[in-house]
């Protein structure tokens, strides 16, 4: 029996260290609050912890479990067996509120929408093909403290680049929001940050920040950022036209991204700043002026370029399961 024991808390230890690499599926716990980047910060990004737990399966449940203030924990599973939620809709998600996704679900045609609300989070989610016509992929709008992990989101680029709208919009003011290990792929116009070019009265305090995130296969704004601070570390970018851009005041602190087959890695149209180190901008030039954010009000901890390269081609997506 001593023997057995020891042999197996051999073996579990081992497994932990061994069994799952960064980016092969990983458990996580509905319980986890954000641990990095701007959505840790004032008071931390708990979503619907200490609440109710629902699972959902079809549009209408999805949509009356993510509503109201109070905290809840919404499991996306979708239909056996396809897991899928199939719809032309935009839901919208309200305050104290986590929305997760089980491993293989996906939500077809139907987008997220974070509007007037503060802590909320969202994992592990797959979305794609939500038409222009409908709204964004996910949107964050007039809110703070949100932390948007592990997402999927993707369309296709059959279609002219405005058939789809964003992947990923973060405008109106938004504060404290974090997206890490994302997926973004196969779609024109990736990631808006900050409204319109004469919303500077409002957009002049988002902050935002991107770790260990994948963009894969865009066209532009990867994203697209206007007035605010970002800070933007650690992710990948491949084979896409334009990178970052920095516009119209906004300051970001770009550290240890790795950028491959990307035309314009780091460049301003009109206006913005960016603080850059540490980059691997894969033979292409960093345009954008050099600006002032330059350290992060947070701890953290940023991978060598090396390793971002597997740890995020690998991790990043609806890799989680809970
Ligand atoms: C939920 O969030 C709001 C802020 O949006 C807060 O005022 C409220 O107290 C929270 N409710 C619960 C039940 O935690
Ligand atoms: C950019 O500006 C910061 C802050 O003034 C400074 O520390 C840094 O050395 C500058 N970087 C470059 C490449 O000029």
């Amino acid at each position: 029996m001593q023997w057995f024991l020891s042999f197996f808390s051999f073996a579990v230890a081992f497994q932990v260290v061994f069994a799952a690499p960064a980016g092969l599926e990983r458990r996580a716990s509905a319980t986890d609050a954000a641990d990095v980047g701007f959505a840790t910060l004032n008071g931390g990004t708990t979503g619907g912890v200490g609440g109710t737990t629902t699972t959902v399966s079809t549009l209408a449940a999805l949509t009356a479990a993510v509503k109201g203030t109070s905290k809840k924990i919404v499991i996306v599973s979708g239909k056996h067996p396809l897991r899928t939620i199939t719809g032309n809709a935009v839901v919208s998600v309200g305050s104290n509120t986590s929305v997760l996704g089980k491993k293989g679900s996906s939500l077809v045609g139907v987008g997220l929408r974070v509007k007037d609300a503060s802590n909320v989070i969202v994992r592990n989610i797959r979305v794609s093909k939500v038409l222009a016509s409908t709204g964004d992929a996910i949107a964050v709008q007039k809110s703070s403290r949100v932390w948007l992990d592990h997402l999927d989101l993707s369309s296709d680029r059959d279609h002219d680049k405005d058939f789809y709208d964003g992947l990923l919009d973060i405008t109106h003011g938004s504060t404290g929001v974090t997206v890490s290990w994302s997926k973004l792929h196969d779609h024109f116009k990736a990631s808006l940050v900050g409204h319109s070019d004469n919303n500077k009265a409002e957009d002049t305090k988002i902050t935002v920040t991107y770790a260990n995130n994948h963009f894969v296969n865009l066209n532009s704004r990867l994203p697209s950022f206007r007035f605010g601070r970002g800070h933007i570390f650690n992710n990948l970018f491949q084979n896409s036209n334009d990178g970052i851009n920095t516009r119209l005041g906004a300051q970001l602190l770009v550290e240890n991204n790795v950028f491959a087959r990307t035309k314009k890695p780091i460049f301003s149209t009109d206006g913005g700043f960016a603080v850059a180190r540490g980059n691997d901008l894969g033979g292409a030039t960093n345009t954008a002026p050099n600006g002032s954010f330059t350290s992060a009000p947070y701890s953290y901890t940023l991978s060598s370029v090396a390793q971002v390269k597997s740890a995020v081609a690998a991790g990043a997506g609806q890799t989680l399961s809970f």
